[in-house]
This record gives C-alpha cells, structure tokens and sequence, in this order.
C-alpha cells in the first residue's frame, strides 16, 4: 500500500506534453514542473515514449546503482549517434568498439576520487604529457588573453563565446595537433560551424512533431554536416599516418594503443567518431564551466577576492607551472561549486534494467528511460542545506567534499560510462581561472544583469558580458 503512481503533466493527446518543454530553455521547463510535482514525475514525448524525471539526491543515488540501471543513448544522443556512431559518448551498453576505445584511452585519463587533478595521474599519466598539455593550453591561453588586452578596458568581452573558442582550440591542439586558431580569425573554421549545426539540429529532432516530409531540408544540411565532420577528422588522422610524430596526443595514444584486455587496437572508423566525440563532448562543458565560474565569481566579491589571493600567494607574476596547479584548493573548489550550481550536462539519462521500484514506492518498468535532473537534485536541502542556492567555494574544499553523500555531486556523470575527460577539463579550467587573474581584473559589463541560459546540447550563460582591465605593472 506504500506504492505511489509518479504524477504525471496532463498534456495533449499524440505529442504528450512536447509542446509544454520549450525546446530552447528545457532546463526550465523541467524546474517548473518539478517545483509543481516533487522529486520525480513522467513526461510524455511523441511516439508514447515516457521520462521518469528525478529531481531529489535519493532518487539520483538510486539511478547511479549500475546493477539496476543502465546509460543508452536515448533522445538527443540517439541523434548524435548519427554522426558519431559507437563512439564513447553515444556507444550502447556492451558495444564492444566502446570497450576498446575505453580500455585504450583509460589510462590517459585517470581522475581522482576526490575531483581534484593528482599527478601523475594526469593525461597518460606521465609528467611529459602533463607538461606538454600545460605548454598546449597556455598557447591558446595567451591568445585569449592578447585578445582581452588587445579589447581593452571598456569593450565587453562576450564571455560564453570566448571561452567556448579557447575550450575548442585547447582541445583539438591536444587532442590531434590541429590548430583551428580562433582567436586570430574572423570566420569560423568550417568544421566549427559544421558542428555548432549539428548539435543544434540534434537537439531540435527529438521534439519533431510533424511529419518527416516537413523536415527535408533540414535533413539534407544535418548529413551535409556530419560529412564536413567526417571528412574533416578523417583528413587529421590520414595526415597524422601519413607525417606520423611522437607528440603525446589523443591520436597517437588511439593509433598505438592496444586492448589491454582483447589485443585489439581502435579501427580508423572508431578513432574518427571518437576525435569527433572528444570536441563535443569537451569543447560546451567547460567553456560552460568557465563562463559560469566567472560570472559566480563577479557575483560574489569575497570569493573574487580570495582567487585573486590565492592566486598572487602560490603562482606570483611568474609563469605558471604544472606543480602550481595542483596547489591551488580555492579555485578548485570555486570550479566544483560552479558545477553543482550550473552543470553544463544539466540532464543525463539512464534506462531501468528491470521493472523495479524507486524509493521503494515509485514504479518504473523494464526499459524505462529516466532522467538525473541535476539542476534540482544539485541543490536538494536534504544534502546541502537551506542555503542549497548561495554560491559557497567553502564546502567544496578537498575535506568537506570528499565527505559528501555519496551521488551527490555528478556533474560528470555516472561509474563506467562517466566522463572520461575530467581531469583534462579540470587541468584546463584551473589554468584558465589562473592565467586570467593573474593578468586581469574582471567586472561585470552590466552589473545589473541577472544569469539568463543559453541551452544547447549543454547550458551556458546567455549575454554575459564581463570586462578585463591589465592589471598594474604586469602590461
Ligand atoms: C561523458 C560532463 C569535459 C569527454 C560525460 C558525461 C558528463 C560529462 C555528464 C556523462 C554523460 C552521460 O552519461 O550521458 C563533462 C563536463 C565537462 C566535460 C561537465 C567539463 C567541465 C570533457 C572533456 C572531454 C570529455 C574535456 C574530452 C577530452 C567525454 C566523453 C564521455 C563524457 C568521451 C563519454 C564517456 C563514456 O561514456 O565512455 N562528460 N565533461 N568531457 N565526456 Fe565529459
């Protein structure tokens, strides 16, 4: 008699409540319907198909249990699967070039438990790669920063865009040696636009509702994309084959790696979906993560403060070193704190293994997809308090973090298939955060703007606009 039907919207007959989820702030449409039903209600797509939406830490630790549930790619990752296939994002479970590449690519990136960057366990786990990627990253720091100087101090600098060229230069020069250098140009390179295309019309074809004669065209320009993706990714590797280097990048660690487990070694096919999924998966996350992090931190003066402090304390006026990076607590935690606030992934899904009970009332059935809405469950009051919604670095230090709940923090995702580029994306978010203070002062453009988000496959702030002055005696 404990067992509770999960509530559901009432919505229409055929497309269920598709037409009450604005496709372009989802995020929000799924707040507002949990402020109304509470920690877990279903919604209804097109096509009878059902989301058992969780909201509350319980729930979401429930869904973490991978004996009871499973990640398939559903929804808009079943449309990125188009172009990416079995790569390590869209794979299904069991699918065994996910296997491969994953036992290949694993030791490259060892996270810690505790979220913090621990060397040697960076990257492929060596000091030369730590070095390398740290040499990599400041390159494309710098050009950021020479644009920010070059603005000076009175033009707004639009946040979320800078940082999404500088997190997508960073990652194809470390990843595969390519440099798309867009600081320096006015166009986008053309696999640039190919991919900002494709994500977007991804993110549109699940809520689809008319026929699929309405949508021609823009079926012809979505596998024009993928092909301008394809070809693109695939003349890096045959170039990389053909002029073979020993840079220790992505490509070269999936051209030589083998299986530890089956021998095998990644097929060209695989190593193109996985060069593609690495941009996608890694370039919105965290230029999402930067650009939220600093409008928290213009947000919140003494926070400002104290990244400014820890930076001049442990880093100076110097060049920044690997060893810095792994001293600096305060902004590491301001990173943590940022992605429970604003999870750039603020949805990810699983599917029920079994006809099961959640919460030991809640039925959901074989097959079920469910969803882990971080965006609530990251600021349920059951684990971070009354003042769930304040921006406070302070409880994300190493000791009160690595005594959280468990499952309660999950910007990266969930056990094997979590993300595998964190400790990449912390690395380069610290070094961001660091290089940047140390050379700037950052304000507000309009200190009366309040976060708006931008919603893609990730979320970023929408219009923030902030302003970089050089500070004293570093110009
Ligand atoms: C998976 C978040 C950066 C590559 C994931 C997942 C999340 C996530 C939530 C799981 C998605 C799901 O379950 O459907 C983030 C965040 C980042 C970030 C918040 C930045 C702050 C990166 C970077 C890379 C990357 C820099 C590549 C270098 C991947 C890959 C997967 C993944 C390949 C799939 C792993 C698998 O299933 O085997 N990420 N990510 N991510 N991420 Fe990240």
């Amino acid at each position: 008699d404990t067992i509770t039907p999960i509530p559901s919207p009432p919505g229409l007959p055929i497309v269920g409540n598709a037409t009450q989820i604005n496709p372009v702030a989802q995020r929000q449409s799924f707040s507002d319907f949990a402020d109304k039903y509470g920690e877990v209600y279903r919604i209804w797509l097109p096509g009878k198909r059902s989301i058992v939406m969780c909201n509350s830490h319980r729930l979401i630790n429930e869904l973490c249990d991978e004996k009871r549930f499973a990640k398939v790619p559903n929804g808009v990752l079943a449309e990125i699967r188009n172009g990416v296939h079995d790569g390590l994002f869209t794979a299904k479970p069991g699918e065994e070039n996910w296997g491969i590449a994953h036992r290949v690519l694993m030791p490259a990136y060892v996270s810690s438990r505790s979220g913090s960057i621990v060397r040697p366990h960076f990257f492929y786990l060596s000091e030369a790669v730590a070095v390398q990627f740290q040499r990599y990253s400041q390159i494309n720091i710098s050009q950021m920063a020479l644009k920010f100087a070059r603005y000076g101090p009175s033009t707004p600098i639009p946040a979320s865009d800078d940082f999404t060229r500088l997190a997508l230069d960073t990652l194809a020069l470390c990843s595969m040696g390519f440099r798309f250098n867009s600081f320096y140009t006015k166009e986008l390179h053309p696999f640039i636009e190919a991919m900002g295309n494709f994500l977007v019309e991804s993110g549109k074809r699940p809520s689809r509702v008319l026929p699929s004669f309405f949508y021609r065209a823009d079926d012809a320009k979505y596998w024009e994309d993928i092909e301008v993706l394809r070809n693109t990714a695939q003349e890096v590797l045959e170039a990389r084959k053909k002029h073979p280097n020993d840079r220790k990048d992505l490509l070269n660690a999936m051209l030589s790696g083998a299986d530890p487990k089956s021998g095998k070694h990644m097929s060209d096919t695989s190593i193109i979906d996985n060069l593609i999924t690495f941009l996608i998966a890694g370039h919105e996350t965290t230029s999402g993560t930067l650009a939220f992090a600093f409008f928290r931190l213009l947000k919140n003066p003494q926070a400002y403060q104290r990244v400014q402090q820890e930076v001049d304390e442990v880093i100076g006026k110097g060049p920044i070193t690997v060893e810095h990076l792994s001293k600096l607590p305060y902004i590491t935690a301001v990173l943590r704190e940022t992605l429970r606030l604003d999870a750039p992934i603020s949805i990810f899904g699983v599917v029920s293994l079994e006809d099961q009970l959640l919460a030991g009332r809640y039925p959901v059935a074989k097959d079920e997809p469910c969803a882990l809405f971080l965006t609530c469950a990251h600021v349920d009051p059951a684990v971070w308090g009354d003042d769930a919604h304040d921006f406070k670095p302070e409880r994300m230090l190493d000791e009160p973090f690595s005594k959280l709940p468990k499952n309660a923090w999950k910007p990266f995702g969930n056990g094997a298939r979590a993300c595998i580029g964190r400790p990449f994306a912390m690395q380069e978010a610290i070094l961001a955060v660091a290089m940047l203070f140390q050379n700037f002062n950052f304000v507000m453009h309009d200190p009366s703007y309040n976060l708006a988000i931008k919603q893609t496959l990730t979320i970023k702030p929408d219009n923030f606009f902030m302003r970089a002055i050089i500070r004293d005696g570093l110009s």
